[in-house]
């Protein structure tokens, strides 16, 4: 198996275990529609968390298939994928316990009361501040699993894993904050503490600490790029 095969193993596993609470059964891509197979045999639509996630590994999975010049990436990310959830679904109980475990922590992910953050949301970040956060977006000492923010979300103006929901200015609403946090909209700061604590398997930046400051600042930059807006990187 290549390097980047097994990159590719190892980043839909650790997105399938993040499902595995929502998507307990089979759970595959098939021809860009997500279903989801229970334990009768019978197909159902996915439920929103496993498909953005799986929107994601696919996405990625592409990429890095463009990148290798390999045309059958999609179909062995898909065969991954399903060996995956298959194990997953033996995991289901311990999967269960992480599920009920994060729900808990929502607190953890959310401005503390009278929180006044050291970075404008509206922009006009020092050029140091944003310099730090463009280099913690990739480093990957941020996370357990050996990802960086950029190993997602791209890097060099290449803006990827976001949706349109992205367009708009923070605070706003994102999917994957509000189905795992219950978050109605996200300020920035909180978004990035949200990638922490699940896609990163980390803990939460401390709240005022000039990591969480940095890259919150340079996510108010990112997304104004994003939305095709004035922005100083
Ligand atoms: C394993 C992949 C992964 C990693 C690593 C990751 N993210 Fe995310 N990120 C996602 C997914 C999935 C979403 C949700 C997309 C959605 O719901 O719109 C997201 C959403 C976001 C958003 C919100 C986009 C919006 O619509 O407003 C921001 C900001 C963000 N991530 C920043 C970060 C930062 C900063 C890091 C590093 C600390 C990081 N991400 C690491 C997968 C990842």
């Amino acid at each position: 198996m290549s390097y980047h095969d097994d990159r590719r193993r190892k980043l839909l596993s650790r997105l399938s275990r993040q499902v595995a609470y929502t998507a307990p059964a089979l759970a595959l891509v098939a021809g860009g529609i997500a279903l989801q197979v229970s334990a009768d045999g019978t197909t159902a639509p996915l439920d929103p968390i496993a498909e953005e996630t799986l929107w994601l590994a696919s996405n990625r999975a592409e990429a890095e298939g463009e990148a290798e010049g390999e045309a059958e990436a999609e179909g062995e990310a898909e065969g991954e994928a399903e060996g995956e959830a298959e194990g997953e679904t033996e995991a289901e109980g311990g999967a269960e316990g992480e599920a009920e475990a994060e729900g808990g922590a929502s607190a953890a992910v959310t401005r503390p009361a009278d929180y006044s953050p050291g970075y404008s949301e509206e922009g006009g970040n020092a050029a140091e501040l944003l310099a730090r956060g463009e280099a913690l977006y990739s480093d990957t000492s941020l996370s357990t699993n050996g990802l960086s923010c950029a190993s997602c979300h791209g890097s060099d103006g290449n803006d990827m894993g976001y949706k349109a929901t992205f367009e708009q200015p923070f605070p706003h609403r994102v999917a994957m904050a509000n189905s795992q946090f219950g978050m109605a909209e996200v300020h920035a700061d909180e978004m990035v503490q949200v990638c922490m604590v699940a896609p990163m398997e980390a803990e939460p930046l401390a709240w005022g600490s000039e990591e969480l400051n940095s890259l919150a600042a340079y996510m108010v930059e990112v997304q104004k790029r994003f939305a095709g807006e004035p922005h100083d990187l």
